[in-house]
């Protein structure tokens, strides 16, 4: 497994330098681009700057947007990670709808998991038992969560199921999230992590100290994809 790191001075030159890798990957493949969006600020602020400097240089055409996990809310709620990506970027381009691949946050949960899961083995290229995507787009929480895997369920890296319904270990909140199965079977995985509060983190996991084994995002190891951390300096202070 390739491990790379870049790292730049602030939250916003480490995006657009995720968005030059992103076209270039785009300018390298042919056909349908499978990409697994990420809540969290640093994409946020991804979308923000794609939609400011960079719509044109997008084959909006040929992405499918679907997303590493999702609140399991309405599309319209604030709580939404469809949400944000529609309206800080989606809205925005001529992104062909029947791209749109969201997790139906309405939907009563059990269901919409399984759903969601049929979706992405019927319209996506499958290896391994699981969906590949060309890009999965991860954040990493201070507990080292990432996508919708908490702690509490490190036994998400280990199912043959695509997809899985967890619980907020603090809210209770329930979300769909791709299991580690899904994201390690990807092509890409894209590590955006920013903030001094990820410091610790960011370094027990790339220096694999005993302690990281309690956090999910360790367990990210793409079985044959690649694995980039895009990091401020903030963030990469003690790798
Ligand atoms: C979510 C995200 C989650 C997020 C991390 C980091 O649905 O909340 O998928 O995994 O990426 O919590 O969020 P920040 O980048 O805002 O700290």
């Amino acid at each position: 497994m390739k491990v790379e790191t870049t790292i730049k001075p602030s939250a916003i030159t480490i995006a657009e330098a995720f968005i030059e890798f992103w076209i270039k990957e785009l300018e390298e493949t042919k056909g349908d681009f499978h990409v697994a969006l990420s809540g969290g600020s640093t994409p946020k602020l991804l979308f923000q700057l794609i939609k400011e400097d960079h719509l044109d240089r997008f084959p909006w055409e040929r992405i499918h947007f679907w997303w590493g996990d999702e609140r399991m809310v309405p599309p319209n709620d604030d709580d939404s990670n469809f949400k944000w990506a529609f309206e800080l970027l989606i809205r925005h381009t001529n992104f062909p709808m029947k791209n749109l691949h969201r997790i139906l946050g309405e939907m009563p949960s059990d269901t919409e998991c399984l759903r969601f899961a049929a979706e992405m083995i019927t319209k996506m290229p499958v290896e391994n038992g699981a969906p590949v995507f060309d890009l999965v787009i991860l954040g990493m929480g201070i507990d080292g969560h990432t996508a919708s895997i908490f702690p509490d369920r490190l036994e998400l890296f280990k199912s043959e199921e695509v997809s899985a319904l967890v619980n907020h270990p603090e809210s209770g909140q329930q979300r769909v999230t791709l299991t580690g199965l899904t994201i390690n079977n990807a092509r890409n995985i894209a590590f955006l992590v920013t903030g001094k509060s990820k410091t610790d983190r960011v370094s027990e996991i790339i220096n694999n100290e005993e302690v990281a084994k309690n956090y999910p995002a360790s367990y990210v190891k793409p079985t044959h994809g690649k694995l980039t951390w895009w990091l401020d300096k903030a963030a990469a202070k003690k790798i």
